[in-house]
């Protein structure tokens, strides 16, 4: 059986690795997978992990099974910081831990699929690669919506808002809640206020994949978009993930927040959901979701992490605010949204062959779609990469 399958297909931002692996140059710059780097290229675990994992080792009572929707404490800090403690959000939400963002994502899609059998998904065009792959394992049928111009780096806002005319009360809009993942543009609040008014206008569902707060402009002010759509709207869907604003990655650190009309509702839809999250993983891994819960739930701890989130933005940022200064002097094309956009991520806009060239001439990894990890640029490898970029963007 084994010996007769195709080669498989190679994971556009996990299989840049290898190629990584094989470039024996001191000088290489990873730019491919969402890691955050600190100034020294590495990515340590946090300080208010380790002392929440010392605080476990010391505390921890037991270690027996939870039921599938996983830590209960964890559930309530995730909402809370999503929707504000005492929004009315956070008083008709139920949220279940799940393992990691795309677990949730998984879990999400998999619930639409039940709720909603025969609805569409539509996601932005381009999105994070995973979303497609994952949202048809379930069985779902994909629209592409117009999101994002590479060639001027402007949102296409009102092709997007024709294109999203056309949902149905079957359908389901997927959003990134922040920090837009590959492009770095965002909605602003006027256009989250159109697009509630669409998906009120056409009874769609909404997805929304947060993996990014706080590390755009601040927590609250990276969740104002999602906060937005639950005032106005009934109900929506959260696929949350701590992986980068804790730097928790390997350790899985989910949620699925489903919001409702009224508390009774988001606890029928918590109770629909529990039986999909058995089938697929029976109960989410509990090491990554104690220590957060223990992080949120404590003062001094959750003061800590807020400092050191602060960091990591203000990094991101000054880093997004060098690279393209550096390259408004000698590239003859316009990379200033780089500075205006947030998150880790922008897309250069460049052809297959310029990233090769990255590649090959300059030891620069970006991943095939010309995306770039901006939280792997320090001060000491900004310049070299700004440089290589311009080198790439004349030919
Ligand atoms: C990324 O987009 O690089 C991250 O979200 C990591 C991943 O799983 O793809």
């Amino acid at each position: 059986m084994f010996a007769q399958l195709p080669d498989p297909p190679v994971d556009p931002i996990l299989g840049l690795a290898q190629l990584l692996a094989s470039d024996s140059s001191p000088d290489k710059v990873d730019l491919g997978i969402g890691i955050y780097n600190d100034e020294n290229g590495q990515a340590p675990v946090l300080d208010c992990v380790k002392a929440a994992e010392r605080w476990l080792v010391e505390n921890q009572p037991s270690k027996r099974y939870l039921s599938s929707a996983g830590h209960p404490e964890y559930n309530d800090h995730t909402r809370a910081l999503l929707f504000g403690e005492g929004s009315d959000a956070h008083q008709r939400s139920r949220t279940i831990q799940a393992p990691g963002g795309t677990g949730a994502l998984r879990l999400a899609s998999d619930l639409i699929r039940r709720l909603r059998p025969g609805g569409r998904i539509f996601v932005p065009g381009p999105t994070w690669p995973n979303h497609p792959v994952l949202l048809k394992a379930s069985g779902h049928e994909l629209v592409v919506y117009p999101y994002y111009d590479l060639a001027t780096g402007a949102l296409r806002f009102d092709e997007m808002m024709a294109c999203l005319a056309g949902m149905t009360s079957a359908d389901t809009l997927l959003v990134h809640g922040c920090c837009h993942n590959p492009t770095g543009a965002d909605l602003d609040l006027d256009q989250w206020g159109t697009v509630a008014d669409i998906v009120a206008k056409t009874g769609s569902g909404v997805l929304v994949d947060l993996a990014y707060l706080g590390l755009g402009d601040g927590i609250d002010e990276d969740a104002a978009g999602i906060r937005l759509l639950a005032e106005r709207l009934p109900e929506m869907i959260v696929a949350s993930s701590y992986s980068k604003n804790f730097a928790v990655y390997r350790e899985r650190v989910g949620a699925l927040t489903l919001v409702g009309a009224n508390a009774t509702d988001a606890a029928l839809a918590h109770a629909h959901t529990l039986p999909v999250a058995r089938t697929l993983y029976s109960m989410p891994p509990d090491h990554g979701a104690a220590v957060v819960a223990r992080v949120l739930g404590d003062a001094d701890m959750r003061r800590g992490w807020e400092i050191e989130l602060r960091t990591m933005r203000d990094r991101i940022n000054a880093m997004r605010a060098r690279l393209s200064s550096r390259l408004a002097g000698q590239s003859a094309r316009d990379y200033s949204f780089i500075a205006r956009q947030r998150g880790m991520f922008t897309m250069l806009g460049i052809t297959p062959e310029g990233v090769e060239q990255l590649r090959s001439d300059h030891h620069v990894y970006v991943t095939n779609s010309g995306r770039v990890n901006i939280a792997g640029l320090n001060n000491n490898n900004v310049d070299r990469v700004a440089d290589a970029i311009a080198a790439v963007s004349r030919d």
